[in-house]
């Protein structure tokens, strides 16, 4: 196992997979990247400036975060690369990882928005049920 690719979106349980995907990469000498998507705005009710200034904190705020896991990590003996991207997270999620050829993408069971209601989450359901590695859920 080389490249391990774990999903973040600020949430608890993406912090956990984030720690479990730590423990992976240093127990198998593996590189780690850490991806956070910024989702598009769905949103028909505010003007496209209003929406442009929602997208460029989000953005900003997201960039900050990556930024500071990346700091965090920076005295353990692993290679740690961040990504941000936009677009449909589950989407970019899969795309990221066939086009850096993860060997495992690692993501947390719920993450933001959702309810406990469900086994997982939206975009882990997407990312579980499209992947073409093998995909850890971290609960
Ligand atoms: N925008 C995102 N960028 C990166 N990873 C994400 C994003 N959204 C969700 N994930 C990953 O998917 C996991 C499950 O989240 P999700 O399926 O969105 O649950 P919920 O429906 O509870 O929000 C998160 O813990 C995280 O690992
Ligand atoms: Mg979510």
């Amino acid at each position: 196992m080389q490249k391990i690719l774990v999903a973040h979106d600020g949430s608890k349980s993406s912090d956990k997979a984030l720690k479990k995907a730590v423990e992976l990469a240093v127990n198998f000498h593996a590189s780690l990247t850490v991806l956070s998507v910024v989702p598009e705005l769905y949103l028909t009710e505010i003007s496209e400036s209003d929406k442009q200034k929602i997208f460029n904190s989000l953005s900003k705020e997201t960039t900050d975060a990556m930024e500071k896991i990346r700091k965090s990590l920076s005295g353990k003996s692993i290679e740690v690369k961040t990504l941000v991207r936009q677009g449909d997270p589950a989407e970019k999620i899969l795309e990221t990882a066939q086009k850096m050829k993860a060997d495992v993408l690692v993501m947390g069971s719920h993450g933001r928005h959702g309810t406990k209601k469900f086994l997982m989450g939206s975009v882990s359901s997407k990312v579980v049920d499209n992947s073409k590695c093998p995909v850890f859920v971290v609960k």
